[in-house]
């Protein structure tokens, strides 16, 4: 049976169905994802029921997976194994985790607009994100479409991010939250990545802007400068006209493209609601200048 493709928005978010992603997609099933995901940046596919192993097998089929940077942050043990993203708010042990947990406050850089692994070289393509509990009420995930807020930009504001190029890294977006202190091997693990702010997606051809809160400083500007331009790309592209939010249901796998969309998570009472939310990211095989990535780097190696 075919699958089917149901949209959310015209062209942004698209819910699939008649697929169980527990199972091996054939080359025909996979291919029918493929061209929506080409059109659609965010897929939601319902009622899944995924061990990790097979939540990791499906996402392979989008390219190497990343491992995750929470190995270089915390020297606390991980809780699921480390090609997964734990989004959850639960230590090590699966408690919820208290106020000050360091972990918490470190997450909470998901609440800002951003891309996954826009800092890594190669930088995330797909991000696979499942649903194994979630909270009664808040903790939505919102997605923001950089194509349409792209095409939406001022001429005036395209010609002048024409070449412009930014430094990206994940001290910059934790700054914002106030850390400020990086251990030497953390310095060297986050070294800034230089992306391009805009950028074209091959398998569609469309233009989008390549913006997050990773972002530091922009070739050629003052810190100042760039930050002021960073946040006025975030507010045009995350218009109420860009963004779907995704309310959560348990079984929910939902996969977006990083090249050209942002995401944040909304608040909700985390220290009191389990939310077992578990990524699984792709690398890019093609950097944003559309030239091919170095297959290992220091990123690979976390
Ligand atoms: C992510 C992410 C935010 C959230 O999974 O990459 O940023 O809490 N999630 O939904
Ligand atoms: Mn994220």
């Amino acid at each position: 049976m075919a699958i089917s493709i149901f949209p959310v928005t015209p062209r942004f978010a698209a819910e699939v169905g008649d697929i169980n992603l527990s199972k091996p997609l054939d080359a025909a099933t996979l291919q029918a994802v493929r061209d929506g995901f080409a059109t659609y940046a965010v897929l939601v596919f319902p009622a899944q029921k995924l061990s990790v192993e097979q939540h990791l097998a499906f996402a392979s089929n989008f390219g190497p997976l990343e491992r995750t940077v929470q190995k270089t942050l915390h020297s606390e043990k991980l809780r699921v194994r480390e090609e997964i993203a734990d989004i959850a708010n639960m230590d090590a042990e699966g408690r919820i985790w208290k106020k000050d947990a360091r972990l918490r406050l470190f997450q909470m850089g998901n609440r800002l607009w951003h891309t996954d692994s826009s800092f890594k070289a190669p930088s995330g393509y797909a991000s696979m994100l499942y649903a194994r509990s979630v909270a009664p009420i808040g903790g939505h995930t919102e997605y923001a479409d950089m194509r349409a807020a792209c095409d939406a930009l001022p001429a005036t504001m395209k010609a002048r991010l024409q070449g412009l190029i930014a430094e990206h890294s994940l001290m910059y977006s934790r700054r914002r939250l106030g850390f400020t202190e990086f251990s030497p091997q953390e310095r060297a693990a986050f070294a800034p990545v230089l992306r391009p702010l805009l950028r074209r997606i091959p398998e569609s051809g469309r233009e989008t802007l390549y913006v997050a809160s990773h972002i530091g400083r922009i070739g050629g500007m003052t810190d100042a400068e760039s930050e002021a331009l960073v946040g006025e790309l975030i507010a045009h592209a995350t218009q109420r006209q860009f963004v779907y939010t995704h309310r959560w249901r348990v079984g929910d796998l939902v996969m977006w493209d990083n090249r050209c969309t942002m995401h944040r998570g909304t608040e909700y009472e985390d220290t009191r609601w389990p939310r077992d939310l578990q990524r699984a990211t792709t690398s890019d095989r093609i950097d944003a200048f559309g030239l091919l990535e170095r297959e290992s780097t220091a990123a690979a190696d976390y």
